[in-house]
């Protein structure tokens, strides 16, 4: 658990920072159920490893298998309600408005936990795509108008018949530009960066650190465990985000 100082030293570069970006990963979430990718998985889906599940490829040879565990991911997602550390983003944000959040995960739970100014870099399970992007990319489809036989694997495109799949990013695929561009601008005016909850090693996602440091941000990570952002930030709290950052908060208000 980080020391009362690292807090307070953190509190302070926040208060005096004019833009600040925060870039969060499944860590985030996971307080509030979401198992992170690289957490084992259990029941039905333990046998299989994530990283060969969410590619395009994947999809293609078994639509039904990965369409399946998009559905399983969604119903613990749906369940899931903001923690203390969703909580605290919010409310760092209402107090500097020029915050913006750059996530990795594919929840709504920043967005339901009041955050306004939030970037996904991989999507949204909730949403559903064609496949095939046949009406432009992306071919968003609400699912939950389409009848279909679930035993058969996922919807058909009401567009074009073909395979719906979810809006989120694959392995092997890119990223939105818009949403990386804004992200890439984010992180060239941020005076600090605070980067919860990812282990730093899927990119682009990954080198936005690296990004705001190189322009004079300060890094302030915050993770149980060392990531591979942990020799660039200037200060690193050791410890779950819904237990530093409402103490962040806290001592942000102390000295305010
Ligand atoms: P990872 O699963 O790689 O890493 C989760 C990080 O959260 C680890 O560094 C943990 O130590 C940390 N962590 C665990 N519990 C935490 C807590 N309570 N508070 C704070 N940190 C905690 O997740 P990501 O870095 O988000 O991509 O993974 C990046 C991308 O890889 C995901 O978006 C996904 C995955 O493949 C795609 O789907 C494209």
């Amino acid at each position: 658990m980080s020391s009362d100082n690292l807090i307070q030293q953190a509190a302070d570069i926040l208060r005096t920072s004019k833009n600040i970006a925060v870039l969060t990963g499944a860590g985030v979430s996971k307080e509030s159920g979401v198992p992170t990718f690289r957490d084992a998985m259990d029941g039905l889906w333990a046998r299989f490893d994530p990283q060969q599940l969410a590619t395009p490829l994947a999809f293609l040879q078994d639509p039904k298998l990965v369409w399946d565990w998009y559905e399983y991911r969604r119903e613990m997602v749906a369940k899931a309600k903001p923690n203390p550390g969703h909580l605290a983003l919010a409310e760092l944000e209402r107090r500097a408005p020029s915050l913006t959040i750059i996530t990795q995960n594919v929840d709504d739970l920043h967005e339901q936990a009041g955050s306004k100014n939030v970037i996904h870099l991989h999507g949204n399970i909730a949403r559903s795509k064609c496949f095939y992007n046949c009406q432009g990319d992306p071919t968003v489809v609400d699912v939950s108008k389409i009848e279909y036989d679930k035993a058969q694997g996922p919807p058909p495109c009401p567009h074009c018949g073909r395979w719906l799949r979810p809006d989120v990013v694959w392995f092997g695929e890119m990223l939105p530009v818009d949403q990386l561009d804004v992200a890439k601008v984010a992180s060239i005016s941020a005076d600090v960066m605070l980067v919860i909850g990812t282990s730093g090693l899927v990119t682009p996602a990954a080198t936005m650190p690296e990004l705001a440091k190189s322009q004079g941000a300060k890094i302030i990570e915050v993770n149980p465990d060392d990531s591979m952002i942990t020799r660039i930030a200037d200060i690193k709290l050791d410890g779950a985000s819904g237990e530093i950052l409402p103490r962040v908060l806290e001592a942000m208000g102390k000295n305010a």
